[in-house]
């Protein structure tokens, strides 16, 4: 294959890391990002050049461009973690074919995009465009927390943020696990489709006897597990209302409010625990069979429809710059960007 020299990507204008955090909101672009054309990537040993069909869009690639991620921003770098493309270059067998990943090196809101030949996830032909572009930061994680919920071996777990895409994952597992989610949300708009898709409890967040309505679904499902995308002082409360042996397990900051935690001898007396959780770790971390099982399970689950990705908007690579900030103020579903229209 003819490869061109040069390639569209949106790069970043920044380096390094922020000093102040205010969240993966943004109305504005244009102070991070812009679209440029750059030299096409040329991948070094051990690495796979894409070229890119649909990317996603993540409240931690806001979070990356705005500078308070966990890895530092590099001038002139595309932006963009993951994405679904086809492999054109590289010493891999999997080139030609289609394939998620999670960039490293050259980042994925661009025409190609680069990671590591063992980041590459060969889809099924099946698999729908939108699945496979979002397949590896949030079902991974779900599968990846859900692991930590069944281990904890309650019949129930917590979790907030409930209506993200993530988190309707996750309320899925419970269902076909029978693990009964206990979901919190700020917008009681979300709640009958959380209990359709199999919420046993919905508490609104904004409701005036919110806590008290935890608190009772805490003494009946004596769930052991919160998982964390807000880290507010309404999640603080929440966790300082569960039973003993709770954890709170934090892997987002959708709130840039800073809880109190009022009740820290809960720590000593009653066997608490705060923790984190980061899908980069995971993978360190984990087993390469574990991996490639749960990508099969993932894209199983979306095949037979257990899973669906919601889609808020699709916007051409050419214009994400004015129309990406417009597709993700819609609630409910995901934002992605296509470098082919
Ligand atoms: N640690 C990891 O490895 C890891 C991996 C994957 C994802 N994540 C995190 O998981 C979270 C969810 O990701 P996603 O892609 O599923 O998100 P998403 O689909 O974009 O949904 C975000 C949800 O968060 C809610 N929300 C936003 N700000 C909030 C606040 N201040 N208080 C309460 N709710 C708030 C939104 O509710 P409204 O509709 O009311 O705005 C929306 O339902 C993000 O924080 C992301 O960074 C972490």
């Amino acid at each position: 294959m003819t490869l061109p020299t040069t390639m569209k990507a949106m790069v970043q204008l920044h380096s390094g890391y922020a000093d102040s955090h205010t969240g993966p909101n943004l109305s504005d672009l244009s102070p991070y990002l812009a679209l440029r054309d750059i030299a096409l990537p040329v991948p070094a040993a051990g690495q796979a050049l894409i070229k890119v069909h649909l990317a996603a869009v993540n409240p931690s690639d806001i979070h990356f461009i705005k500078g308070e991620y966990g890895q530092p921003r590099v001038h002139g770098m595309p932006a963009g973690f993951e994405a679904v493309g086809e492999v054109v270059a590289g010493e891999t067998p999997l080139l030609g074919q289609r394939v998620s990943f999670y960039a490293t090196g050259s980042g994925t809101w661009a025409e190609y995009a680069m990671t590591d030949l063992q980041g590459l996830v060969p889809c099924r032909p099946d698999l729908a465009e939108t699945d496979a572009a979002g397949q590896v930061v949030n079902p991974l994680t779900a599968i990846a927390m859900f692991d930590i919920v069944k281990a904890a071996g309650a019949d129930s777990f917590v979790l907030n943020a409930a209506g993200s895409q993530l988190c309707k994952l996750l309320i899925a597992l419970g269902r076909d696990h029978g693990i009964k989610p206990i979901a919190v949300v700020r917008r009681a708009a979300q709640a009958d489709m959380l209990r359709a898709l199999g919420a046993a409890e919905v508490i609104v967040s904004s409701d005036d006897d919110a806590l008290t309505q935890a608190q009772a679904a805490f003494d009946r499902y004596k769930p052991r597990i919160l998982l964390d995308a807000v880290g507010d002082q309404f999640t603080a409360d929440l966790f300082f209302a569960m039973p003993n042996h709770a954890r709170w397990v934090n892997y987002g900051k959708l709130s840039t409010q800073a809880p109190k935690l009022t009740n820290l001898g809960q720590m000593i007396f009653r066997n608490k625990q705060i923790e984190g959780f980061w899908l980069t770790r995971w993978l360190k971390q984990t087993d390469r069979d574990r991996v490639t099982q749960a990508f099969m399970e993932i894209q199983e689950r979306f095949v037979t429809g257990k899973w669906t990705t919601d889609v808020a908007g699709v916007v051409p690579l050419s214009q994400a710059m004015a129309e990406l900030p417009g597709v993700l103020a819609k609630p409910d579903g995901k934002a992605f960007i296509d470098p082919r229209s």
